[in-house]
């Protein structure tokens, strides 16, 4: 269904100097980084390349269909340039060919970065980090449902963060794989209760039911939408698959 790398700052020493790693970058690439002038955001934009690189690296050694023929060459990380549409929607360009057929998402916070492919041509994926912390209590009134808030309310202390993390993790998820970030109104992706995890999913992957408002459910119909999180230790991990 879809392949993921979650990578760390400090796998490379450039990274956590929010510098390029060398030969990590595609020309197009190095000049967008020295537009980044804020170190937290240069840092994030490398960790999200740095991942997303090394996932295409990754499928490319396993000879996976998707990415055959990207990665020939020595020279393959300068020549792919991961891009943001004018939505924010991260892609893979290829020089002198333009915009791949592939669906990729990006999410970073802190130290980590997670790249997400889906691996059916034609899926939409979107991928989220979260970090499990205390959260102002406005997040939960403005942001979430009526029965998530409700949820988080039967839960306490930790369990409740990681609550919070996880409806947030699936709702930022869910709005990536249909392109629209936090522009939309997250309360028109209401998480439900577990279902069972399509097959061939790993088992430390959670499914989830979904309820879209209509005016969502017009956007993806009749494609099917699979929710799946992921605990870790201090954070959740969500991939929504449009297919
Ligand atoms: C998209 C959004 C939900 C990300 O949330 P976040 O918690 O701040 O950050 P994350 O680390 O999880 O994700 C950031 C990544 O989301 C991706 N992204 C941005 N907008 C996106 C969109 N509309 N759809 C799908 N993915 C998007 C990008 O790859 C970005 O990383 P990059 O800029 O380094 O490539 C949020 O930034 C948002 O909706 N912003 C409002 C829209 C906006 O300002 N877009 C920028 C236009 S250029």
């Amino acid at each position: 269904m879809f392949r993921y790398v979650l990578a760390h700052a400090g796998e490379h020493p450039a990274l956590a100097l929010a510098q390029a790693p060398p030969g990590l970058l595609s020309p197009r690439e190095e000049a967008i980084l020295a537009g980044l002038t804020f170190l937290p955001r240069r840092r994030k934009w490398l960790l999200g390349r740095w991942a997303a690189k090394r996932l295409l690296g990754e499928l490319a050694a396993e000879d996976h269909g998707l990415v055959a023929g990207l990665v020939r060459n020595e020279d393959w990380h300068r020549q792919l340039s991961i891009l943001n549409d004018e939505a924010g929607v991260p892609y893979v360009d290829r020089e002198g060919q333009g915009r791949l057929l592939l669906s990729l998402s990006i999410s970073h916070r802190g130290d980590w970065g997670l790249a997400a492919i889906a691996i059916e041509p034609g899926a939409c994926i979107g991928a989220d980090l979260e970090t499990v912390e205390p959260r102002d209590p406005a997040l939960v009134r403005q942001f979430f449902s009526e029965s998530e808030a409700a949820r988080v309310g039967r839960t306490g202390g930790r369990d409740a963060e990681r609550t919070i993390a996880r409806v947030w993790s699936a709702k930022e998820a869910v709005l990536k794989a249909l392109g629209l970030g936090l522009r939309h109104d997250t309360r028109d992706i209401v998480v439900g209760d577990e279902v069972d995890a399509p097959a061939g999913v790993a088992e430390a992957w959670q499914a989830r039911g979904i309820r879209l408002a209509p005016v969502l459910a017009v956007r993806i119909a009749p494609r099917s939408l699979t929710v799946l999180w992921r605990d870790l230790d201090a954070h959740v991990m969500t991939v929504a698959l449009l297919g």
